[in-house]
């Protein structure tokens, strides 16, 4: 049998918000749009945009074509019925959250980008895009450019999914990358990155863990089939990471990155983010600047890794336009034939409880600094033999601080095997009461990945 297919009208697709990603996915769509077409099987035509000042608009889009309409009325784009897409692209969990439901509720098919969104609204948004029959498509949220939303939720399906353990922050990245490597001070390399367009409107999400959190909870609910928990995550940026741990991390061969992890174990889930100490022979361990990578285990396939830009207009506008390209192709689709948006059927996600961070198991880098004397590193070792903790490097460091001329503060460098969190914070508290011990105790997790 031979099938044909008529010559059908563009899909239609109105825009909300018009900054790095909005116009990165215009530009690319309009430059591209030919190759496009030719793949999705009908033109894909942005005819609306609302944007907050349309003059400012007007005058960054000289060659905006005419047949573009731009306006600072977003609810208009959002009922306009010539329209069949709204791409999301303005961010935040207000506005965004109101104007697609709204635009699900008049039978339009999302495109969002935005992960805050649908890490904390993602059940309510789902639900009301199920009962309307229509698409969320959110390959963009997480990881940039780089297409993990596919992977996990359709090429990995066979797969009962092990663990996922991610670089999923461009903007921290680079910022631990120009320290390290070109030796910037913080606050340099977090102004180039909002420079470079990678950073959140407030970049607070980034350097405190959020952004990435948001799209932990994403990869969890998918790679899982449970419901999207944000508030269940535990959350640390790198503010408070030091310069002499990323060094001290270097010499023991290791690298720290903001990792997010998620990983099914006989308790439940966890979902974490936080700077995290990888060997460095990991090729995870050696993914600098802007850069993202994924690292997904299925029980089938193994360990795979997924690579690329993370953050950046064009990078994320080829995910944008990846998922408007799906949607012109799945529309036609009765909804009940469609993947999941979240992969798994949605009467059978689960609730499968997200652990808290005491019932987590990981290897410790703990650093602090003890009086030059004898008997205070045999006094640390005991704590930790009597709470069950092994050690598997100890590293005694000059410290700067003297007293008549002779050394009398010691740093120590302690790496523990494997334990649960509440043994760490323990051992912890009992060394950081000895009469001893002349600092609190800086620790950070450290992940294998092997
Ligand atoms: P920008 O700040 O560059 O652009 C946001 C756009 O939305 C601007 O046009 C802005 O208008 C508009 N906007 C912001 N707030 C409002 C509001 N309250 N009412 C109406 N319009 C508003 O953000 P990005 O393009 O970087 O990010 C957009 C989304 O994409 C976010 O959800 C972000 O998390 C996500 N994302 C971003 C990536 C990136 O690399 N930048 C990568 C992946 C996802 P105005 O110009 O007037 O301020
Ligand atoms: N601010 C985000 C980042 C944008 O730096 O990764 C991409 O989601």
């Amino acid at each position: 049998m031979t099938y044909t297919r008529g010559i059908m009208e563009p899909i239609k697709v109105g825009l909300l918000g018009f900054g790095t990603v909005g116009s990165g996915t215009f530009n690319v769509l309009h430059r591209n749009q030919e190759e496009i077409s030719r793949r999705a099987g009908r033109g894909i035509k942005i005819t609306q945009i609302a944007v907050r000042n349309p003059v400012k608009a007007r005058q960054v889009l000289i060659d905006l074509p005419d047949t573009v309409e731009l306006t600072s009325d977003f609810t208009a784009v959002v009922d306009n019925p010539s329209l069949e897409i709204i791409a999301e692209m303005i961010g935040g969990t207000d506005i965004a959250r109101e104007l697609v439901l709204r635009a699900i509720y008049s039978g339009k098919h999302i495109v969002t980008a935005n992960k805050a969104l649908l890490a904390i609204h993602g059940t309510e948004i789902f639900e009301a895009a199920r009962s309307k029959g229509v698409i969320v498509a959110f390959e963009a949220a997480v990881a940039g450019g780089i297409p993990i939303i596919k992977v996990l939720r359709e090429s990995l399906t066979a797969n009962r999914i092990q663990y996922i353990a991610g670089i999923i922050n461009g903007t921290t990245n680079f910022i631990l990358s120009e320290m390290c490597e070109r030796g910037l001070d913080f606050a340099t390399a977090l102004a180039d990155a909002q420079r470079l367009g990678y950073a959140e409107a407030d970049p607070a999400f980034d350097i405190e863990g959020i952004d990435a959190a948001h799209k932990a909870t994403i990869m969890a609910a998918i790679a899982f089939g449970v419901p999207v928990q944000f508030e269940r995550a535990y959350v640390e940026g790198i503010t408070q990471l030091h310069a002499i741990d990323i060094r001290y991390a270097e010499e023991l061969g290791y690298r720290i990155k903001l990792l997010g992890i998620v990983r099914r174990t006989t308790r439940g889930i966890e979902l974490r983010v936080h700077p995290t100490l990888i060997p460095v022979k990991r090729l995870i361990a050696n993914v600098e600047g802007a850069m993202n990578a994924v690292l997904v285990y299925g029980d089938a396939v193994g360990a795979t890794l997924y690579y690329g830009q993370g953050a950046g207009a064009e990078p994320t506008a080829s995910a944008v336009i990846a998922d408007l390209v799906d949607i012109t192709r799945l529309c036609m689709v009765n909804p009940s034939n469609r993947v999941p948006h979240l992969a798994f059927q949605p009467d059978r996600l689960e609730s499968t409880p997200i652990l808290p961070i005491d019932e987590v198991t990981s290897s410790y880098y703990l650093r602090l600094r003890v009086a030059n004397q004898i008997g205070v590193l045999s006094d640390i070792t005991r704590i930790l033999a009597t709470l069950g903790v092994s050690i598997d490097t100890l590293l005694q460091k000059k410290s700067e601080f003297f007293d008549e001329g002779r050394v009398s503060e010691t740093i120590i460098i302690l790496i523990t095997r494997e334990t649960l969190e509440k043994n760490i914070n323990l051992v912890i508290s009992r060394i950081e009461a000895l009469s001893t011990v002349r600092s609190s105790v800086t620790r950070l997790r450290m992940e294998a990945l092997n």
